[in-house]
C-alpha cells in the first residue's frame, strides 16, 4: 500500500501522468487494471485562472477512477496556488506539480523542467501551493535540468521542506528528453534522505521491472508511463507477481473487449471523429506484437469512420482467434503458417 498525506492508496503502482494519452478513459481502463492511483495530463496553471474552456476539459473525471491526482504547471507561485484552488473545488484528490517536463515550449514559459534550475522559485511555488491546497501535494522532478547539475536530492529536500506529501523522480535529466537510461540509483539515494514518500518512475516496461524498481531503490511506488500505453494489464501482471503468483497475459478475447472498450469509452468522451483518430494511434500500441500485426496496421491507417476501424478490429481478432491454440507461442507459429 502507498500512502500519500491523508490519503491511503490501495496499491503502490502509480499511472504516470503522459500529454495526450491519459484522459479519462485511459485513466479509467488502468484504474480498473490495477493502478492504485492515477493522474492527469498536465494542465496550464494559467489557463485554469483565466477560465480557459479548452484547459477545464482535463479537469472532467468520474467517480470510478478516483482518487484523482491533478498535475499542473507554470512558473508563477500565485497563480499555481489559484490553479490548485480551481482544481479541488473540480474534485482533485491529490494535486501534482510538474517540474520535469523538458518541452520547449513549457520550459520556455519558466514551468515544468526550468524550475530545476531555480530552486528559489520552486520553493515559492511548493509554498504557496501548500499554504491553499486541502489535499495530499505532491511534485515530480527529474535528476536535473543537465549532467553538471544533478539537483534532484537538493530539490527534493526543498520540497519536502515546503510541507509536499510526496515525490515523484524521473532519474534522466531534462536535456536528456527520453534517452539513455533512468538511472535508479538517484531514486535509491533519495528515498535514503526523504521521510516523505518517494515515487520511482523511469523505464518500467514489464511488470518484473516493477517489483525490481522498488527493490533495487526502497521506493515506496511505482510510476508506470510507457509501459502501460497499449499494455494497460502490466499493473494487474505486477500485483499478481507481488503475491508471489504468475503473472496472467491477457488472452485473444480479453485484449479486444478491452480495445472495444477503450474505443466505447474514448468516442463517449470526445465524440467520434476525434475518438477514431486517437484510437488508431492506441491500435499501433495494442496490436504491437500480435502475429501480422503490420498487415493489420496497414488495413486501418487510411480509416476514418469508427465502424470500419472497428470491423477492420474485428476480422483482424477473428482471424487470430481461429489460428489461436492454447499457447501464444502457438498462435504466433499456425498465424505465421496461414498467412
Ligand atoms: C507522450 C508523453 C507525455 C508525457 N506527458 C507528461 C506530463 O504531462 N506530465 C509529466 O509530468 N510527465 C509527462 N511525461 C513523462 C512521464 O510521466 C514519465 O515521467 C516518463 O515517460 C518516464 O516514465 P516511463 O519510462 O515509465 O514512461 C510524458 C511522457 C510521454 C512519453
Amino acid at each position: 500500500m502507498l500512502r500519500i498525506g491523508s490519503l491511503n492508496l490501495k496499491n503502490w503502482l502509480v499511472m504516470a501522468p503522459l500529454a495526450g494519452i491519459t484522459n479519462l478513459p485511459f485513466r479509467i481502463i488502468v484504474k480498473n487494471l490495477g493502478a492504485g492511483l492515477v493522474t492527469t495530463e498536465m494542465i496550464s496553471a494559467k489557463g485554469l485562472t483565466l477560465g480557459h474552456q479548452r484547459t477545464f476539459k482535463y479537469l472532467k473525471s468520474h467517480p470510478d477512477e478516483r482518487p484523482l491526482s491533478v498535475q499542473i504547471f507554470g512558473p508563477d507561485p500565485d497563480v499555481m496556488a489559484r490553479a490548485a484552488q480551481i482544481a479541488i473545488e473540480k474534485g482533485a484528490d491529490i494535486i501534482d506539480i510538474n517540474m520535469g517536463c523538458p518541452a520547449r515550449k513549457v520550459v520556455k514559459t519558466g514551468s515544468g523542467a526550468h524550475l530545476l534550475r531555480v530552486p528559489q522559485t520552486a520553493k515559492e511555488i511548493v509554498s504557496a501551493v501548500r499554504r491553499v491546497c486541502s489535499v495530499p501535494l505532491t511534485v515530480k522532478i527529474r535528476t536535473g535540468w543537465s549532467p553538471d547539475q544533478p539537483v534532484a536530492l537538493e530539490i527534493a529536500r526543498i520540497i519536502e521542506d515546503c510541507g509536499a506529501d510526496a515525490i515523484t523522480i524521473h532519474p534522466r535529466f531534462a536535456t536528456q528528453g527520453f534517452s539513455g537510461q533512468a538511472d535508479w540509483s538517484i531514486i535509491a539515494k533519495t528515498k535514503e534522505h526523504l521521510k516523505i514518500p518517494v515515487i520511482g518512475n523511469g523505464d518500467v516496461f514489464s511488470p518484473s521491472l516493477a517489483l525490481e524498481m522498488k527493490r533495487q531503490t526502497a521506493c515506496d511506488g511505482v510510476m508506470i508511463g510507457r509501459g502501460a500505453v497499449g499494455n494497460p494489464w502490466i499493473f494487474m501482471q505486477a500485483l499478481e507477481m507481488a503475491q508471489g503468483l504468475e503473472a496472467t497475459p491477457p488472452g485473444l478475447s480479453e485484449r479486444r473487449a478491452l480495445i472495444m472498450e477503450h474505443f466505447r469509452l474514448l468516442t463517449l468522451d470526445m465524440g467520434e471523429p476525434r475518438a477514431s483518430k486517437v484510437m488508431r494511434g492506441l491500435l499501433l500500441r495494442y496490436t504491437k506484437g500480435l502475429p501480422n500485426s503490420s498487415r493489420f496496421r496497414g488495413t486501418f491507417t487510411g480509416i476514418k469512420s469508427l465502424e470500419s476501424l472497428m470491423s477492420a478490429l474485428d476480422s483482424y481478432f477473428t482471424t487470430l482467434e481461429k489460428c489461436s491454440n492454447s499457447s501464444n507461442v502457438q498462435t504466433t507459429r499456425s498465424c505465421r503458417l496461414a498467412s
